[in-house]
């Protein structure tokens, strides 16, 4: 079965099998080849010279580390859908006073407003989503850190790239990302179970003046073991023998070649998009270069059309379930989502946009 789900996305068995390879101690020094091999590959998709943590987590695990980490008090996040209230409430369980600056879902982070609520406050962080899978946005992070900036050059810049890393363009050095996090299952095209966090001189600065910073996510501790090519706890190091194995791949793919076939994939399915007669849900001067969320204007049977995909071998989106629920209440069409990345073909989605055409006609 292909999953065309926007995470976890299939795992192809070339990497799959890596996983059972002889297992190995983390304590060795064949983990400190690997361990090195993988933060210099996920330093160079992020085009980063900064250390890019590795846990056996989810990347939520991740989110809640860098607000731990980063805020003593007050955050602002950014929310333009499911996932910025997801930052929303991870900062919130964690005792912090949130600021939420919302966004209608379909719009992207606007510069002015996001400006304005900078002035208003003193900030130590701000929570951005770079790409907001519930809806296909992907905010522009050149057109947002420099107002960040401009208005507090001391904030720290939380990312979350769950949905983006490895399929769009970050550069975090250029941009001076504090934090910017992403999981395994998405554009690694990985099975879930790792994350991967980018952070700054700046995070370790502050973080070791926070207490109660915890402990699994303890990026102090993360950055004085990852110094030596270790982690401080065990790791799922199955899971890291395939992303060593992955990163191989996307080295040999070209990083920016890699983002270049997401851009065209992405080109491909709004063509499908457009003629076929449906719509983008959100705003297409920010549309994702790694999923796309429709307008089901045709009114399609989306369970039904999950069900006959089955059949085709293909498990599909039937949109974020809270955004079609809040979309059918206010009369609106429900969203249905096609994710384009991972290791992905032109081929491969074409043939798939092919049969869930087919498909539609038919049920
Ligand atoms: C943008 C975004 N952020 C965060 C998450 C949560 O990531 P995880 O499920 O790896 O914890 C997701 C998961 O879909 C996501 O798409």
């Amino acid at each position: 079965m292909k999953l065309f789900i926007p995470g976890p996305i299939s795992v192809s068995e070339e990497i799959a099998i890596t996983q059972t390879k002889e297992m190995i101690s983390h304590r060795s020094s064949e983990f400190k080849e690997l361990m090195k091999e993988c933060s210099e590959g996920l330093q160079n998709i992020l085009y980063t010279k900064n250390r890019v943590l590795i846990s056996t987590s989810s990347g939520s695990g991740f989110m809640e580390g860098a607000i731990r980490n980063t805020v003593n008090k007050k955050v602002l996040v950014c929310v333009c859908g499911a996932f910025g209230k997801k930052w929303a409430q991870i900062a919130t369980s964690c005792g912090k006073e949130v600021t939420i600056l919302n966004f209608k879902e379909g719009n992207a982070i606007n510069k002015e407003e996001l400006k304005n609520a900078l002035t208003k406050n003193d900030f130590e962080a701000v929570c951005i989503t770079l790409n907001e899978t519930s809806t296909g946005i992907e905010n522009n992070l050149e057109e947002l850190v420099p107002i960040i900036r401009e208005q507090n050059n001391n904030i720290l810049i939380l990312v979350d790239a769950v949905s983006g890393m490895g399929g769009t363009r970050i550069h975090v050095d250029k941009l001076g990302l504090d934090v910017c996090l992403a999981s395994s299952q998405k554009c690694f095209a990985l099975p879930p179970g790792l994350a991967f966090a980018s952070v700054s001189e700046k995070v370790l600065e502050k973080a070791i003046t926070i207490k109660d910073r915890g402990y699994y996510f303890d990026f102090v501790e993360l950055a004085k073991e990852y110094d030596e090519n270790q982690t401080p706890y065990t790791p799922a190091v199955g899971l890291m023998f395939a992303l060593q194995e992955q990163l191989k791949l996307i080295k040999k793919e070209g990083i920016e070649e890699r983002f270049n076939r997401h851009k065209k994939l992405k080109e491909i399915t709004h063509a499908w998009v457009r003629d076929n007669g449906f719509f983008i849900f959100s705003d297409e001067k920010y549309s994702s270069n790694t999923i796309t969320c429709i307008n089901n204007t045709k009114k399609i049977d989306l369970s039904k059309l999950k069900k006959a995909m089955i059949t085709k071998g293909y498990f599909i989106d039937t949109g974020y379930r809270k955004l079609n629920e809040k979309l059918l209440s206010e009369g609106k069409d429900e969203t249905f989502r096609i994710p384009h990345m991972g290791e992905l073909s032109e081929e491969e989605l074409h043939k798939f946009l092919d049969t869930l055409k087919i498909i539609m006609g038919e049920i």
